[in-house]
């Protein structure tokens, strides 16, 4: 099955102060990446839902919400019911997954789940229809600008697998250190959704370079 990339841009390497400004310059992506952090489940904070309330109102691109919270069985919900498009939370933080996926869908949310560099794939390949998107994160949750791991593959290619056999249109997201490079490498392990922070924000123009990883990642998807 042949899909094309999505490139999500992460607006943790927006300047939050000008972050309408920096969501206008986005305009071509396929999805906001917006990531929601607690101090407690990583060491960093950002914002909350108040925060996520105003940047769907000025956005004209759909929400990709990825909670690095602790008990996102309570505070996941009220995310989908903001009206984001996706929200992603992390199987490490959840009680109940699968019940947590059924509340988000049933709110009208698309339900991902995340897992750490040092998760276990395997327990959710069989789980795979209860989700909308696995995301598999290519560095530790907490930070921009780290290096991408790439030891995380084979879970990519589990996923891809599991995605082929049960032939259920799941996405796989790759979310740290995605730039032109490892884009290409994440794509022919199966990826299709694309997060990237410093290498957008940073580019020396933002729309072009949404376009050429998007590029990038469609030729090497499969
Ligand atoms: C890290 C966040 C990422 C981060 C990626 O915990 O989940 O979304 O913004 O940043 P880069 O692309 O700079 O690695
Ligand atoms: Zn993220």
């Amino acid at each position: 099955m042949t899909r094309a990339a999505r490139i999500n841009p992460s607006i943790l390497a927006a300047d939050f102060v000008n972050l309408e400004r920096d969501l206008h310059r986005i305009a071509n992506a396929d999805l906001v990446h917006v990531d929601v952090m607690d101090n407690h489940f990583v060491p960093n904070l950002t914002f909350g839902p108040q925060m996520v309330e105003r940047i769907q109102a000025v956005s004209d691109i759909p929400l990709d919400v990825h909670l690095m919270i602790e008990d996102p069985d309570r505070w996941a919900p009220g995310y989908a019911e903001l009206g984001a498009y996706s929200v992603t939370f992390h199987a490490e933080a959840a009680a109940d997954p699968v019940a947590l996926a059924r509340r988000l869908r049933e709110i009208g949310a698309r339900a991902g789940i995340a897992l750490k560099p040092g998760t276990a794939v395997e327990p959710y390949l069989e789980l795979l229809a209860e989700f909308d998107q696995v995301l598999v994160m290519t560095v530790e949750p907490g930070f921009g600008g780290q290096s991408f791991i790439p030891d995380v593959m084979p879970k990519l290619d589990a996923l891809h697998a599991a995605r082929a056999r049960t032939g259920l249109d799941v996405w796989l997201q790759v979310d740290g250190g995605v730039d032109r490079s490892t884009i290409t490498i994440a794509a022919e392990h199966g990826a299709d959704t694309f997060v990237a922070g410093s290498a957008v924000f940073r580019a020396p123009d933002i729309a072009i370079e949404i376009d050429a990883l998007r590029e990038l990642a469609t030729a090497h998807i499969h």
